[in-house]
């Protein structure tokens, strides 16, 4: 996609947030089948990985053609690093590249990745000066308000921008600051009042009416945990589905599983994503412990549909 992508989309653009051991592969297709117009992330992925040619870490980058126009999301503090992962990225055919200064991950903070950027922004610029300059893909950086508060966004935003970045995406919290907090916008509308290039807000987002109650001034909004277990929030028109209604993407989401990571790991992945499934519908708790002991993908329909007939 060329730089000005996100500049282009039409707004409000809506992503499905990137996280670690969820938006896989099988889980942003099931996304995209709900409502083809959100635009979706991979999970962080290590540029020291891709640049020492690690087959798991690379593997992380798959990706199914229905999810276009996808990001890929790379994290690292390295310049070196960057370029490898960026080129690859590029071959791989991704829409655009988010460069990951947030995850306050212990073992991510301490190698003075993610969110340890914003401690050193002059790095943090640097990589994205780097990234900007050697692709013609759109360059974007997903970070927080602050590392205790949102007192530097604004220095970071323009630094970010002045550095050759298309978009921003600010999840409203401080590092400091447990998710069970509730994020705060006014720091994202007010940095968008400052700097030219897209803002995305993220944090805490309940529903498309609720991204779109707190989109102010923004561009569009990226929705993270309300998408587990509930693909269908992308929705802006389903609405209480019945679980019989459900099944046929819960089932796609099995078997897309199957398919990019085999039998094996599949099922043990699914379980968490099953478990979410059911959570809210009345009756099913009875068959949660069959459902986190499946081992193939019969026995979990099986189950499913027994839970659809309640
Ligand atoms: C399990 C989990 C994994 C995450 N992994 C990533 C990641 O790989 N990259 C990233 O930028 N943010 C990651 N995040 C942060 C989310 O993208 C998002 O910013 C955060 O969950 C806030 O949005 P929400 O309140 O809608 O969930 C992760 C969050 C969770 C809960």
């Amino acid at each position: 996609m060329p730089k000005n992508f996100w500049r282009n989309l039409k707004k409000p653009i809506v992503c499905l947030a990137p996280m670690d051991g969820y938006t896989d592969t099988a889980f942003r297709r099931i996304c995209k089948k709900v409502n083809p117009n959100i635009i979706v992330f991979t999970e962080f992925t290590s540029a020291d990985g891709i640049f020492h040619n690690a087959k798991k870490v690379k593997e992380k980058l798959n990706f199914d053609p229905s999810e276009q126009p996808i990001i890929a999301q790379i994290f690292g503090k390295d310049e070196k690093t960057f370029l490898a992962a960026t080129k690859v990225c590029e071959e791989m055919g991704f829409a655009g590249i988010d460069l990951n200064m947030g995850c306050p991950a212990k073992k991510v903070v301490k190698s003075e990745h993610g969110i340890a950027l914003r401690k050193k922004p002059d790095q943090a610029f640097r990589l994205v000066e780097t990234v900007a300059q050697n692709t013609k893909l759109p360059v974007s950086v997903k970070t927080r308000l602050g590392w205790n508060d949102a007192g530097d966004l604004i220095d970071f935003g323009k630094g970010v921008e002045n550095a050759g970045a298309d978009l921003i995406i600010i999840h409203g919290r401080t590092y400091t600051v447990p998710y069970n907090c509730e994020a705060n916008f006014e720091p994202i509308y007010e940095l968008k009042r400052n700097i030219k290039i897209p803002v995305i807000g993220n944090g805490g987002i309940a529903s498309i009416q609720d991204g779109l109650d707190k989109l102010d001034n923004l561009d569009g909004f990226m929705i993270g945990r309300a998408s587990f277990g509930n693909p269908w929030i992308f929705s802006p028109v389903i609405k209480n589905l019945t679980f019989a209604q459900k099944l046929p993407i819960i089932k796609d989401h099995i078997n897309y599983l199957v398919e990019s990571k085999g039998q094996n790991r599949a099922m043990f992945e699914i379980r968490k994503h099953l478990v979410a499934y059911v959570k809210s519908f009345p009756g099913a708790s009875e068959f949660r412990a069959s459902l986190v002991r499946v081992e193939n993908p019969q026995q979990a329909f099986e189950i499913l549909e027994k839970i659809a007939k309640i």
